[in-house]
Formats: C-alpha cells, sequence, structure tokens
C-alpha cells in the first residue's frame, strides 16, 4: 500500500541539522533572531526572548517539533505557550475567542526585529522573478517526509492560484531575505477566508507556506515569522487564524489522516513511495489498481463559469453539514474553484440547468530526492465533493479515472467529510501520519475528521 507522499505535510519537518554549520552570510546567531521589539535589540532581553533562547538549547539536542501526542506532552513549548491557543492537556467546552481584539493603537507599528543580516521583505508574486524566488525557496526547502526522500514541489502557478485569491495583500506575502545577497530565505503567508466554528462564523485567515531556509533551522527563526505575520493580520482588525500542520503544538482541533490511492503503482513503487506486496507480483498490482477508461457518472464535464453561482449554493449549502468550514463568497468559489491547468481540476453534474454534484481536486507535484529513474511524483488531492444526485463513491472513482487519464500518479485524500466511508473500497492505503488542524486565537471542543469541511492547501 501507498506508504508516502508530500503528505510530509503530515509527517512535519525534517532536516535543519546542517543549520547548526552554516558559516555565511545567511547566518543567523541564535540570541540574535529571536530579539521581540525592534526598539528593544541590543538592550535587556525579556522574559520570553531568554525563554525561546533556552528553547532553542533545548532543541539543539532534542529537535524542534513533536510529531505525536505523547513527545508533545513532554515538550516545551517555549513559544507556543506564549501564544492565545489553549493549552494541549486543556479540556474545552466553549466555542469562542481567547484575546479580545485588539484596537488599533495596541498593535505594535513597526515590524518584528531580525538580525543586522536580514531584512523584511514582502514577496511580489505578480513579478515572475520574485514568483520564481518563492519557488525556488520551497521547491529546495519546503515539507519533506521523515526519510527525506519525498519534498513538495508547489507550482508557481499553484502559489499564485493560492495566494492571490480575492483581498489578498501584498504584506501577507511575508519574506525574509538576506541583506548582502538579497536572497530569499524565509516565508509565511495569509490568505482572507471566512471560517464557520460551530455555530460561529469569523473573518479569519489561512495560513500558509511557512519555510525557513535549511541553513537557518532551528534558530528560532519561525517564531519571528508567526509573530510577524499575526501583527499583519491584526493590523487588519483580524484576529484569528486556521492554518494546518504535521508537528504537534497546543492544541490540534482536530487530527486527519492522508489516505493514498495509487494510480501508477508501478512508478510510485519504483519511486519507493509504496512497496509491492511480499505476496503480490508487479503485475497483479499494476491490474489491482487498474480503473475503467471512463467516469460512470453521465454528464460528468469540466465546471465553467456559467456553473459558479449554482455549484457555490451547492457547495456551501454542503458545508453546512460540518463544524469546521469555509464560507465562501461567490468571487472566492469562483477564483478557487475555475479550472487552472495542472493547478486545481473541477467537474459538475447539472440536471434540468441545476448543478448537482461537484468534484474537486488540485495538482501537488512532489520531488523525488536521489532516486535514478525519477524526478517527481504527480499527486492529485481531493479537495471540495458534493454528491446529491449520484453515490458518493462513485464520483470519487471518477475522480480517480480522471486523474488518471491527466497523468497523475497517485490521489491522495484526507479522512475528513465523507471521504472515509469510501477510500477503502476505494483502494486507498492509510498514510504514515498525521495532518493537525489548528485554530489561532480560539478555543472550542476537538472534532472528528468527519466533522471537518476545511481543506487548505
Ligand atoms: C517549520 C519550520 C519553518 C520551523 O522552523 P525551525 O527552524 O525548524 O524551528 P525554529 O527554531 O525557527 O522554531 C521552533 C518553534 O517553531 C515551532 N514550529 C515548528 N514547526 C511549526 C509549524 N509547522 N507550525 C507552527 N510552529 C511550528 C516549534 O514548535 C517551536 O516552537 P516551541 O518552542 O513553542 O515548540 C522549518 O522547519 C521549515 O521550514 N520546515 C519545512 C517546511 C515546513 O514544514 N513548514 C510547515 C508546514 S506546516
Amino acid at each position: 500500500m501507498p506508504r508516502k507522499t508530500k503528505e510530509a505535510k503530515e509527517n512535519g519537518v525534517s532536516g535543519g541539522a546542517e543549520g547548526g554549520q552554516a558559516k555565511n552570510a545567511d547566518r543567523v546567531e541564535p540570541d540574535s533572531i529571536d530579539q521581540q521589539p525592534s526598539g528593544s535589540r541590543g538592550s535587556t532581553m525579556t522574559p520570553q526572548t531568554v525563554m525561546e533562547l533556552a528553547a532553542h538549547l533545548q532543541s539543539l539536542t532534542t529537535g524542534t517539533a513533536a510529531r505525536d501526542l505523547n513527545s508533545a506532552l513532554s515538550h516545551q513549548y517555549n513559544f507556543w505557550n506564549t501564544q492565545p491557543v489553549p493549552k494541549l492537556n486543556e479540556v474545552v467546552e466553549e466555542n469562542t475567542h481567547i484575546e479580545e481584539d485588539l484596537q488599533a493603537d495596541q498593535i505594535r507599528s513597526e515590524p518584528f526585529s531580525l538580525p543586522d543580516a536580514f531584512e523584511w521583505s514582502d514577496v511580489d508574486l505578480n513579478d515572475v522573478a520574485q514568483l520564481t524566488e518563492l519557488y525556488t525557496l520551497l521547491t529546495e526547502n519546503y515539507v519533506e517526509d521523515d526519510d527525506n526522500m519525498f519534498r513538495f514541489d508547489y507550482s508557481a502557478d499553484f502559489l499564485k492560484w493560492a495566494l492571490l485569491v480575492p483581498g489578498w495583500l501584498p504584506q501577507w506575502h511575508c519574506g525574509v531575505r538576506a541583506k548582502a545577497t538579497k536572497r530569499l530565505v524565509a516565508f509565511i503567508s495569509a490568505v482572507p477566508q471566512k471560517i464557520r466554528v460551530y455555530d460561529k462564523t469569523k473573518q479569519m485567515v489561512e495560513i500558509n507556506f511557512l519555510c525557513v531556509h535549511k541553513k537557518l533551522r532551528q534558530k528560532r527563526v519561525a517564531p519571528v515569522l508567526i509573530r510577524e505575520i499575526t501583527r499583519r493580520v491584526n493590523q487588519q482588525g483580524i484576529f484569528q487564524a486556521a492554518f494546518t500542520a504535521g508537528v504537534v503544538l497546543p492544541k490540534p482541533v482536530a487530527v486527519c489522516r492522508y489516505y493514498h490511492r495509487s494510480l501508477n503503482p508501478k512508478k510510485l513503487i519504483e519511486c519507493k513511495f509504496s512497496s509491492l506486496s511480499p505476496k503480490s507480483t508487479m503485475l497483479r498490482t499494476i491490474k489491482l489498481y487498474k480503473l475503467p477508461d471512463d467516469t460512470k457518472s453521465t454528464g460528468l464535464r469540466v465546471m465553467e463559469k456559467k456553473d459558479i453561482e449554482g455549484a457555490h449554493k451547492l457547495l456551501n449549502c454542503h458545508l453546512e453539514k460540518y463544524n469546521l468550514a469555509p464560507v465562501f463568497d461567490q468571487k472566492e468559489f469562483e477564483h478557487i474553484f475555475l479550472p487552472r491547468d495542472d493547478v486545481i481540476y473541477s467537474y459538475v453534474l447539472e440536471e434540468k440547468g441545476q448543478i448537482t454534484d461537484m468534484i474537486s481536486f488540485y495538482s501537488l507535484p512532489s520531488s523525488v530526492m536521489q532516486n535514478p529513474q525519477h524526478k517527481k511524483i504527480n499527486a492529485a488531492y481531493s479537495y471540495y465533493n458534493v454528491a446529491t444526485t449520484v453515490p458518493f463513491k462513485q464520483l470519487m472513482n471518477d475522480a480517480l479515472i480522471i486523474a488518471r487519464k491527466a497523468g497523475f500518479d497517485v490521489f491522495n485524500a484526507l479522512d475528513l467529510m465523507a471521504n472515509k466511508e469510501v477510500l477503502e473500497e476505494l483502494k486507498f492505503g492509510i498514510g504514515d501520519g498525521n495532518l493537525q488542524y489548528y485554530l489561532y486565537n480560539w478555543k472550542c471542543p476537538e472534532m472528528k475528521p468527519n466533522q471537518v469541511g476545511l481543506v487548505l492547501q
């Protein structure tokens, strides 16, 4: 069965050991990177800074991030313990903010300070050169699986799709550059999204693409990035955020699992993404995963502009079933779901002028490292699906058929919404890690994966 993928997002972070040996202009001194207000640089360290420095020293021997609840319970969250998030062992019964919204004059007006060798720099994704720089940073340094065999390879077009959503702001594409070389060495982003948690809908942001160059790892750069994006988001009057991570932090609102459906088993086995069962042969495995040539749902077709209004209503109505879900407006829906080659694939069924069913998946390849035969795995990720006139299993199988024909090697899906009910029958195999869902400055009761209706890229 498949056992790995860019699911690495589940597996948390890896690499970084070489950070301690960095001997160039990119080097960040641990005692300088985590400074608080710019004004305090060079002056007395705050207790918070001291705690984080202690955490840094501890991390040199123990590693930074916990990957399961057990190790998380004994981990010292020197940064996260200062943030408005529930404690790991806290049982939450309310559904409400943790800290009150700040007044404009309570929000820092100056950026958090970076060491002298570095500077903040918004990344302009409409500038091809800067888009390429971000692509390169992520493609060389973003999420890997535990064994460092695969690394997410978000395409430049994907980054534009995911980050230039309606309402995007240039300062929410927050980069860090080395002053001397102008090289982009770290990044974090926010995009606006209304999100409903149980019975409360809030304007939030989704935080994504947190990345620190491998040479700058374990030097407490991530907390500075998180503080700075929080400040920039607060400046717009927004005080809540949603994000996902493979690592365990205080405190997941839900814990989901990726499942993988082989579409090109031979290639996946050659890449060591999955392995041949000892009781099987390559031929038998290929036969096992073979899919029909044609989709089964009559009339299934690519989503077009004319379908947006109907499909938008269909999805928003469907998402009311879940305890955590985005609330898309029509403009957002159009941006997100109108198909884009090699980025987002959306299909609909129409009956008497009504959109009755939809499926969607996005394209997120993974680089295959150190494999003589293959450089890339083409992975499709299940996104938002609604079945009302055909069985959900049939619709998902149609998605597999379309993805196979489009050249994808594997189809990945989380066990959220109603997915779990059909995954096994459709020959998905369970992945080897969790994807935790988090809310910032919000506490609410935990939920099961099938109560989650939010998919982040
Ligand atoms: C994630 C990443 C930015 C963290 O940077 P780092 O250099 O390893 O860690 P730093 O020393 O800067 O900071 C450590 C703090 O960040 C926290 N942290 C680590 N990964 C995190 C994540 N994905 N989200 C939020 N916080 C995270 C740690 O828990 C620690 O805080 P704590 O003291 O409260 O436990 C870096 O490892 C990276 O770029 N990894 C590859 C990309 C990736 O995994 N991105 C996250 C996608 S979800």
